[in-house]
């Protein structure tokens, strides 16, 4: 009786210390999931040529896609100053930056895009999920972002200057004309031998983008794979790729053409990354000899 009695003594000893490592564990995980979705990377490249202008020398390109609604700190204050510290030259966006699926907010998208063009130029196309809100959605939105100073593009073709007026061509695909045959004809008709183009979905590299001869490429969408293995620079999952996916997030080539493909900043459906930090890409032109 007496030894059933002190058992019992002990097992009621035992729960708060198991509540109390259970509630270590619980806070360990949301650390690392909070971490996962919160802690911006900032992933630098420099891309060699010799097809653009010296004056194109240190230009800095700034990446930023598939943001998803995501509101990083107050009114996105840690995710400016990120942007503010890089010190760009120009700021490409690849969409998504509005969700289509379980926590659409266009006055969070607004917000962001209201204080992008204060720090730099600032180009914007659409991706999926802009469209699947519909025709009134995205003519209201592109109107608003053009009213802030955002050249939001649709298949069309802009210059950019260096300070010292050289230009190369910016192309801007809309997600909805990833089928048609609209980027040839906007690579035919530019009036530099260097283009880049801003186009949301990356599987279409090799037989699509770089068909074209575009130099550069900025692409999203792929969230990185959402969840990564380690190490590997593998993701398990993206849209339109299915699993153990190709384009993932980094650098790729393909013919003439290189492609930097961000793992995006925010979430879509399913909420959490996992060794898959929200990323910002900065591309560094550095000109070599030859250049004209
Ligand atoms: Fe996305």
């Amino acid at each position: 009786m007496k030894h059933q009695a002190e058992t019992k003594h002990k097992a009621i000893q035992s729960i708060p210390r198991r509540l109390g490592i259970l509630l270590i564990l619980a806070l360990l995980i949301y650390a690392c999931a909070y971490g996962a979705n919160n802690r911006i990377d900032i992933s630098e490249y420099t891309y060699e040529t010799d097809q653009l202008s010296v004056s194109f020398d240190g230009f800095r390109i700034v990446h930023l896609t598939d943001l998803h609604n995501k509101v990083f700190a107050q009114n996105n204050e840690s995710l400016l100053r990120e942007i503010r510290k890089l010190k760009p030259d120009i700021i490409v966006m690849t969409g998504d930056f509005i969700d289509a699926s379980n926590h659409t907010n266009i006055d969070h998208a607004l917000m962001f895009m209201q204080e992008i063009p204060k720090i730099a130029p600032s180009y914007y196309v659409y991706g999926n999920h802009e469209h699947i809100l519909g025709k009134t959605v995205t003519e209201a939105f592109a109107r608003q972002v053009t009213e802030y100073g955002v050249h939001f593009m649709s298949d069309e073709a802009l210059q950019v200057p260096s300070k010292t007026g050289q230009t190369f061509t910016l192309i801007g695909l809309d997600d909805k004309s990833l089928q048609a045959n609209i980027l040839q004809k906007l690579v035919d008709e530019s009036e530099d031998d260097f283009q880049v183009l801003l186009a949301h979905e990356p599987q279409y590299l090799e037989n699509y983008y770089a068909e074209t001869g575009v130099n550069l490429v900025f692409s999203g969408h792929a969230h990185g794979g959402q969840f990564r293995i380690p190490f590997l620079n593998q993701g398990i999952y993206a849209p339109d790729q299915g699993v153990l996916p190709q384009y993932t997030g980094g650098e790729y080539t393909s013919g003439s053409s290189t492609m930097y493909l961000s793992r995006g900043l925010g979430n879509s459906g399913f909420p959490l990354r996992l060794f898959n930090h929200p990323e910002i890409i900065c591309v560094t032109l550095k000109t070599v000899t030859g250049g004209r």
